[in-house]
C-alpha cells in the first residue's frame, strides 16, 4: 500500500505552529481520518464522564506515547487530549446534582446510559491525532479569555499546542473534537548524527 504523509493530504487544514501563526479551529471540519493515513491507532474503551477521566486520559496517552516510541511528544499530547476531555466532562455533567459530597458533579444520563467518553489516537510516526467523542449537546467555541477570567483558556491552549483542530459532529448526535500534534524536530539532531558518524 502507498502511504502518503498527512500533511499533503490534508493541507487545508494542517498549518505549521509558529509563535505567530497559530491555526484557526475548524468547528465543522472532520479530523483527517482516513484510516490509511494512520498505520498505528488505539481506541481507550468508553469512559464514564466523571471528573476523573482527564487524569485517566492522561495516564492513557502517557502509555500509547511509550508504547510508541514518541516520547517528545508525551507532554503536550497529555495536555491537548486532557483539555480535551476535560471540556467533554464539563458538558456531560449534571449541575443538579453538584453537593457537597460531589463537589464537580455527576455525569449526566442519556436515556437510561450513563454519559460516556471515548478517546482514540492514532499515528503515523510523525503525527498523533487525538480524538475525543462525546454525546454532549453544544460545540466547543473559542472565548475571548479576560486576563483575571479563570476559565476560557482550554482551546488556545490546544490551539497553541496543536497543528491542526477542529470539531466533527457524529451521525446519531454528539461529536468528535479532534487535535493533530506533529513529533518535534531534535535540535541539532543531523549535526549531532553526522559529529557522531566522524
Ligand atoms: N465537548 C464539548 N461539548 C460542548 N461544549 C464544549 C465542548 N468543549 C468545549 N465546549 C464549549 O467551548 C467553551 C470553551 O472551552 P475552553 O476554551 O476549554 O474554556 P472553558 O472550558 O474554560 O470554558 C466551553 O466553555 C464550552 O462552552
Ligand atoms: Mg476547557
Amino acid at each position: 500500500m502507498i502511504m502518503s504523509s498527512p500533511a499533503e493530504t490534508v493541507s487545508p487544514v494542517v498549518t505549521p505552529t509558529r509563535a505567530e501563526h497559530r491555526p484557526q479551529f475548524h468547528p465543522k471540519e472532520p479530523a483527517p481520518s482516513a484510516a490509511w493515513l494512520w498505520p498505528k491507532g488505539h481506541i481507550f474503551p468508553e469512559m464514564g464522564a466523571c471528573a476523573h477521566a482527564p487524569a485517566a486520559v492522561r495516564t492513557y496517552v502517557r502509555e500509547m506515547l511509550r508504547v510508541w516510541d514518541l516520547p517528545g511528544l508525551t507532554e503536550n499530547a497529555e495536555l491537548v487530549a486532557s483539555e480535551i476531555t476535560a471540556n467533554a466532562v464539563t458538558a456531560l455533567t449534571d449541575p443538579e446534582t453538584i453537593d457537597e459530597e460531589h463537589p464537580q458533579g455527576l455525569p449526566r444520563m442519556i436515556g437510561d446510559r450513563i454519559a460516556t467518553i471515548t478517546v482514540r489516537l492514532r499515528t503515523d510516526d510523525v503525527y498523533l491525532l487525538i480524538e475525543v467523542w462525546d454525546l454532549a449537546e453544544g460545540m466547543p467555541e473559542h472565548k475571548d479569555a479576560a486576563l483575571d477570567d479563570e476559565s476560557g483558556r482550554g482551546l488556545a491552549i490546544v490551539g497553541a499546542l496543536c497543528e491542526a483542530y477542529g470539531c466533527e459532529p457524529r451521525k446519531g448526535g454528539g461529536k468528535s473534537v479532534w487535535a493533530l500534534l506533529k513529533k518535534p524536530s531534535v535540535p541539532g539532531g543531523r549535526q549531532r548524527h553526522q559529529e557522531e558518524r566522524q
